[in-house]
């Protein structure tokens, strides 16, 4: 049985057959309908979301199967006390495969050894987010055609960010990928990502806290939103909270094919105006990251 915690639980040949999959499904909606009739997703969201609840819950209405869940803590048993193990291994018993998110970094790897059915984990604490990469790697699919010889601005909270780790693990794995880490200096990529991922793999990055003198050379500038409920205090959070706020001004020396993408949801990153120039992206990484789940969907529920 199969679970997507880390992005790095699938390689990269699944990686590509996961985006041609999305990219059938795209192009012929109809043979899918009914690829899951009868089964059933359970959505265990112990934290806000909009997007990876919703985009689930689309995507196993669109194979023909069902869903069921819970969107807030306060309804759940966790608020009596039930731990994540038990709360999965129960809800193994209702239904084929869950998506999770939680605030606690590991909480959906405890629930996939207990829960006997595939777990997908839709975001855990600071750590990781691999489903919202499997948007982004179909979004950049399209828009570049590689993953290889790219240069990637990261720009943000790249301490909490979670869909930039995830990120980060999987583009470590192309072909001359750099990154430039643009944050300020209290949300600076945390080490172990330094040490365990890009110094070991021998990765180029450079860390800056200047976005304009970074845009020239990007081809993907990945913006992010500072996460506010990882904060240990609110003065620190409204202190950094506007560092960065991409506007058309700071674009007039970005390239013309840059890819401008946000994992959404934004709160200050990018000002409206920049949602009319053609190199945004953040809506059709929404868009692409149900197709994407939908693949994933079948891909671990071994439907043919
Ligand atoms: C992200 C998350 O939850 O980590 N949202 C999402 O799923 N698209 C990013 C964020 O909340 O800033």
């Amino acid at each position: 049985m199969r679970n997507l915690i880390d992005i790095l639980d699938l390689s990269t040949k699944e990686i590509d057959t996961l985006i041609n999959t999305a990219k059938d499904i795209i192009e012929h909606p109809a043979k899918y309908s009914e690829k899951c009739k009868g089964k059933k997703l359970a959505t265990l969201f112990f934290e806000p979301s909009t997007r990876t609840r919703l985009s689930f819950e689309a995507a196993i209405l669109e194979l023909g199967g069902n869903y069921l869940g819970f969107s807030e803590t306060a309804s759940s048993s966790a608020s009596k006390g039930e731990s994540v193990g038990d709360t999965a291994k129960v809800v193994g018993y209702y239904a084929d495969i869950i998506a999770m998110r939680h605030p606690k970094e590991g909480a959906p790897l405890v629930a996939s050894q207990k829960a006997g059915i595939p777990v997908i984990n839709a975001g855990d604490g600071g750590h990781n987010h691999p489903t919202q990469t499997l948007a982004d790697l179909l979004t950049i699919k399209r828009e570049k055609g590689s993953f290889n010889n790219l240069t990637v601005g990261l720009c943000g909270d790249l301490k909490f960010g979670r869909t930039v780790h995830s990120l980060i693990l999987a583009l470590s794995r192309y072909e001359n990928v750099k990154f430039v880490l643009i944050s300020p200096k209290e949300l600076k990529l945390p080490e172990y990502m330094k040490s365990n991922v890009l110094a070991k793999r021998k990765i180029a990055y450079e860390e800056t806290t200047s976005l304009e003198l970074s845009m020239p050379k990007l081809d993907i500038l990945y913006m992010t939103r500072v996460q506010k409920e990882r904060f240990f205090n609110e003065a620190d959070y409204i202190r950094l909270k506007d560092s960065y706020v991409l506007t058309p001004q700071k674009l007039v020396n970005a390239k013309a094919d840059l890819s401008i993408m946000h994992p959404l949801p934004r709160v200050n990153e990018i000002t409206v105006e920049v949602d009319n120039d053609s190199r945004a992206c953040y809506f059709k990484q929404v868009q692409n990251g149900k197709y994407m789940r939908m693949a994933l969907i079948l891909m671990l529920l071994e439907v043919k």
